[in-house]
């Protein structure tokens, strides 16, 4: 539909495994609904954490390439999360695991599906959160191709550069659209970030990183995820749920709902 607002796609990215990914997805797009946005959380992930994480239960059964690139089918499949209102998740889990396999089985496979399935969805929420895999095999690469934004957890050390290089590359030669690099910083200060662009690899998009950073503290959040509760609903006055309160703030305001830049004449 021409003029009709499009959702922006936040692609949660990264190829090294276990850099907070998941619960940094969760608690953005549970902040985003409590914020008022209606908000779609696409859980890409065989483990299906992101789907455990909002209390809802992992996707067994099967799916087809073609109901996941059918947009119409797309929103059929998801799910209102139990908290709070105004968030809707496509569930993860098994079921994506059979979608890798029959991927896996082409030669050559496609990585348009997520992007054409979401076509419905960006005109019916306000924002989309992708929880991706740590890794760039076709579900990854279907994950990077859809993104508007791909969003990257800093842990500030060295042995994670690597990954994030890959994965900017990797979303460099995939994405058609324009892509906005984002980074935050998860339990590092700014200033013991690496030098360069406070830890971002270099990138030939535009990129940021986000003035607030995300509080270390797994006690606080493994209680909530084993609640299925996004941290400021379990823990509000936790140092954690107030940097998450912040992050998503500044998410909303520099990234969502940013001015559109104009184009050149
Ligand atoms: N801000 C944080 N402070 C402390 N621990 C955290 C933080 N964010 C995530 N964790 C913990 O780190 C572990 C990995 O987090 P998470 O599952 O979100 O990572 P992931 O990148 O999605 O991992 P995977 O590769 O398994 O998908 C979890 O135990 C989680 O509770
Ligand atoms: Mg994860």
């Amino acid at each position: 539909m021409i003029g009709q607002p499009q959702a922006p796609v936040i692609v949660l990215g990264s190829h090294k495994g276990g850099v907070g990914r998941t619960v940094t997805a969760v608690n953005l797009a549970a902040m985003f609904a409590q914020a008022g946005r209606r908000t779609l959380l696409v859980d890409f992930d065989p483990k299906g954490d992101a789907t455990a994480n909002v209390g809802l239960p992992r996707a067994h059964g099967e799916r087809t390439l073609e109901r996941l690139a059918d947009p119409d089918a797309f929103v059929e499949d998801c799910r209102p999360a139990s908290c709070p209102p105004g968030l809707d998740v496509l569930p993860g889990g098994p079921v994506m695991e059979k979608l890798q396999a029959r991927l896996w089985r082409d030669e050559d496979p496609p990585i348009d599906l997520l992007k054409r399935g979401l076509q419905v969805a960006r005109q019916r929420y306000r924002v989309i959160v992708v929880d991706a895999l740590p890794a760039l095999d076709p579900l990854g690469c279907n994950a990077l191709a859809a993104a508007d934004v791909l969003l990257l957890p800093l842990s500030g050390t060295a042995f994670s550069t690597p990954a994030l290089c890959e994965t900017i590359e990797a979303a460099e030669r995939v994405c058609t659209s324009k892509l906005l690099v984002v980074g935050v910083r998860i339990g590092v200060r700014k200033e013991e970030m690496l030098s360069g662009r406070q830890g971002l690899p270099p990138t030939r998009c535009a990129c940021m990183v986000l003035d607030s950073g995300i509080a270390y503290d797994a006690h606080t959040l493994l209680q909530a995820t084993e609640r299925g509760l996004p941290v400021f609903e379990y823990a509000p006055g936790s140092r954690v749920a107030r940097s998450f309160i912040e992050f998503g703030r500044e998410m909303l305001a520099r990234v969502v709902e940013r001015p559109a830049v104009p184009s050149s004449v």
